[in-house]
């Protein structure tokens, strides 16, 4: 195995070691009253992006302590959640111990272990597809989508990406990486993540049979709470200005 390709191991050891702090600073944040979106807590009731979940198979890809799974739940549907970190898995478990119907399985989304056609709907609310290269994941989450199932990424802009060294979290207002090298990115917390230009996730999506319906940019609510550990003023002015999380959904079509 190369350097090159050894993040799913990098991502689920630096997972299972972070896994009790990021649920600290979720729970520092307070549990949202319903579905949102990304680190800014963009509403799915104001957005709605996923439509009638009812019934509905839906798989949450990077689950962590299964927040959106538990709701995902208590929309009627039928949820399992994936992730790679056993620690995370642990959170999970405990906070659906009150009778979530949240199935919980320890996988990789890069080699997802379900067969071809078995969701309605593939959800990676900055889950796995973060983590995971597109180009790999993005044609598995294809695969096991049933004709016409929705496919719905939440993650950072590649304009974030430009604007943040590479070991760094915070952006600044210059560009600091080059656009046509954004892909595989070590991080500071020892995980590795990814991201690709524009043109790179519209190319990955197109190739792996999927229809691009949107990408949404929402602009976080002044009042929202940013956490206490980054620096106030640097966040808000960004966040004001340019796109954190971008939310792409897509679409496997009914006929090919
Ligand atoms: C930022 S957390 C988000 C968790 C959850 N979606 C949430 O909203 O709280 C990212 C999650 O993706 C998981 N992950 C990273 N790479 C993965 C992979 N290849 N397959 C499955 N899960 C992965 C991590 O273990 C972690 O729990």
């Amino acid at each position: 195995m190369t350097a090159a390709d050894d993040h799913g191991r990098r991502n689920r050891r630096a997972w299972n070691r972070m896994a009790d702090q990021y649920q600290e600073i979720l729970a520092e944040l307070g549990t949202p009253d319903e579905l949102t979106w990304g680190w800014w807590r963009h509403s799915e009731h104001r957005l709605d992006i996923l439509g009638e979940l009812t019934g509905r198979d839906v798989l949450d890809l990077g689950c962590g302590a299964a927040g959106w799974a538990r709701r995902l739940a208590d929309h009627g549907a039928n949820v399992v959640g994936i992730d790679a970190s056993a620690r995370q898995l642990a959170h999970a478990r405990d906070s659906t111990a009150g009778g979530a119907a949240v199935a919980l399985v320890n996988g990789d989304a890069e080699r997802l272990p379900f067969a071809d056609a078995s969701f309605d709907v593939a959800v990676s609310n900055w889950g796995a597809l973060s983590f995971c290269d597109p180009h790999v994941a993005v044609p598995e989450a294809a695969r096991v989508l049933r004709p016409g199932g929705l496919l719905v990424v939440c993650t950072s802009s590649p304009i974030y990406w430009l604007c943040t060294a590479s070991d760094a979290d915070q952006p600044g207002t210059e560009i600091r990486r080059s656009y046509f090298d954004l892909h595989r990115s070590p991080g500071n917390t020892g995980t590795v993540r990814f991201q690709l230009p524009y043109g790179g996730w519209i190319r990955t999506f197109a190739e792996a049979g999927l229809t691009i319906e949107a990408l949404i940019e929402p602009v976080p609510d002044p009042a929202t709470v940013i956490p206490a550990h980054l620096e106030q003023a640097t966040w808000r002015h960004w966040l004001a200005n340019w796109p954190f999380d971008v939310i792409w959904k897509v679409r496997k079509p009914t006929h090919r």
